[in-house]
């Protein structure tokens, strides 16, 4: 008899994130409820999810409470709870202290705190029990992102049977900067339980089969990692890139509606109807190179290169991770920037740049993404930038300019945006000047190219793509 028997669940296809595709919410009045969460994946994977009656474990959002599983809009939700204290070490601690800029070339410098590593071992190990739990036999799990790297091997462990696929969602970091991670090993042990590993870029997964034959010397094929079992055998593990995308045609309709149109004539007319809006959409995070994007602007403005009398600058930066100190520096420093750049160049009737620190839903976003002549993305770093795509989804009328980061993700597709590097002041000043200068014919001939080449890679297409790759290697390589 077995030393042990293995359950087995109800799922064929499970998806495991930090985040739930919904958030627990309580009201102002008190009142319970979920309230779908922010970020593409939801809509990414929702079609899916809802054709293969899946099942999502991940977190609700708050700390200290503990939830059944439910049933939300066809996906069954299967809530993974944490406590205050690992909400601090794993979540805000480990993930978005230690790995986050780690992961983003060190443009802040991360943190290392043992206690925090075991937190997100501790907690990586329950997001796995939950999955384990719930899949099938024979099942499908996909984990997500930076936050559960640990998951794949730990779930191999638990069920053998399953077929693992991991997806990071943000940059695999080059070898000399991944380096430093005290727990580097443990994390490419972690990665390698899945049998395929997806990133953004070509250069990510590069940077992570160089990582695994720095550390562990294993042989590596193209995209093939040969990864030795106990048995003396050799697993074959894929490392390749599935860029994500965004629901194309879901922005293409909302972009159509009377409705939004109108609200973003509305936001055109309260700015005074300027010749030129343009436009920041970022998460309040020190990756987006918000404050390189205020000071070009600053001294366009300052040099009489743009005209206060008839350009604006909309900024929305969302709150975000706002427990984190260097996320906290961060808000001080922007608003200390937007408050002298206005003291210095606005009018009485004119203000310089619009900042708003607040999130939207998506109708407002898709407004404004209308009422912007320019949409300006300056990331330092950035796994791929779904405002990018998402803006050029909008452009219904194929007019508008995008400013795009070469170190955006997007920019590998992109490439008829105007590439900046965000580092290089000049170049980005000279850039938004062309942008903001550019003929007609020039912008549409861009943006029809750009919304083609977006076309062709809609979300659905990502989700499929690695779904296939994913399954169809079980299905030649069994065991
Ligand atoms: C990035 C990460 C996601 C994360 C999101 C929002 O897009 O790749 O995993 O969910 O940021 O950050 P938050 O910490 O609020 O979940």
């Amino acid at each position: 008899a077995p030393a042990h028997t293995v359950a087995y669940g109800d799922y064929g296809l499970v998806v495991v994130s930090n985040r739930l595709p919904v958030d627990f919410v309580v009201d102002a009045d008190g009142n319970e409820g979920w309230r779908s969460s922010p970020g593409g994946l939801v809509t990414a994977l929702e079609p899916v999810m809802r054709e293969a009656d899946g099942a999502w474990v991940g977190w609700a959002g708050v700390a200290d409470r503990e939830f059944e599983p439910f049933e939300n809009d066809g996906i069954s939700i299967v809530p993974v709870p944490l406590s205050n204290e690992e909400l601090e070490r794993y979540y805000e601690g480990f993930s978005n202290d230690t790995l986050w800029p780690l992961y983003h070339d060190v443009i802040a410098p991360p943190s290392y705190h043992r206690e925090w590593w075991e937190s997100y071992v501790i907690v990586n190990r329950r997001f796995a029990a939950a999955a384990a739990m719930v899949a099938a036999r024979g099942a499908t799990v996909w984990v997500h992102d930076y936050q559960l790297q640990l998951v794949p091997a730990m779930l191999r462990g638990l069920r053998p049977d399953l077929v693992i696929g991991f997806f990071n969602h943000i940059p695999f970091p080059p070898y000399g900067i991944y380096s430093q991670l005290p727990w580097r090993k443990q994390i490419i042990e972690g990665l390698l339980g899945a049998d395929v590993i997806g990133f953004q870029r070509v250069a990510d997964a590069g940077n992570f089969t160089r990582a695994v034959r720095r550390l562990f010397g294993y042989t590596t094929r193209h995209t093939v990692v040969e990864v030795p079992t106990q048995n003396g055998e050799l697993r074959r593990v894929v490392a390749t890139n599935f860029p994500i995308s965004i629901d194309v045609a879901g922005f293409e309709e909302m972009a159509g509606r009377p409705e939004i149109q109108a609200r973003a004539r509305e936001i055109r007319a309260g700015l005074g109807n300027p010749e030129t809006v343009m436009l920041g959409v970022d998460r309040l995070d020190y990756t987006k190179g918000i404050a390189h994007r205020l000071k070009a602007y600053g001294e366009l403005l300052a040099q009489g290169r743009l005209d206060i009398e008839n350009t604006v600058l909309v900024q929305v930066a969302s709150p975000s991770r706002e427990r984190v100190a260097t996320y906290m520096t961060l808000r001080d420093e922007i608003e200390l920037q937007v408050g002298r750049l206005n003291g210095d160049h606005s009018s009485i009737s004119h203000t310089a740049i619009a900042y708003l620190h607040q999130a939207y839903p998506r109708e407002e976003m898709v407004a404004l993404y209308l009422a912007a002549d320019v949409m300006l993305v300056t990331a330092l770093r950035d796994g791929m930038n779904l405002v990018a795509k998402e803006y050029v989804a909008c452009r219904v009328n194929n007019d508008g300019v995008l400013v795009l980061s070469e170190f955006a993700g997007a920019s590998d597709e992109l490439k008829q945006a105007l590439l900046i590097n965000p580092h290089d002041i000049e170049g980005l000043k000279d850039a938004i000047e062309t942008a903001v200068r550019m003929p007609a014919k020039q912008r549409r001939k861009r943006m029809k190219t750009l919304r083609k080449r977006l076309r062709q890679n809609s979300v659905s297409d990502w989700a499929k793509a690695f779904l296939d790759d994913l399954t169809g290697r079980a299905a030649v390589e069994p065991g």
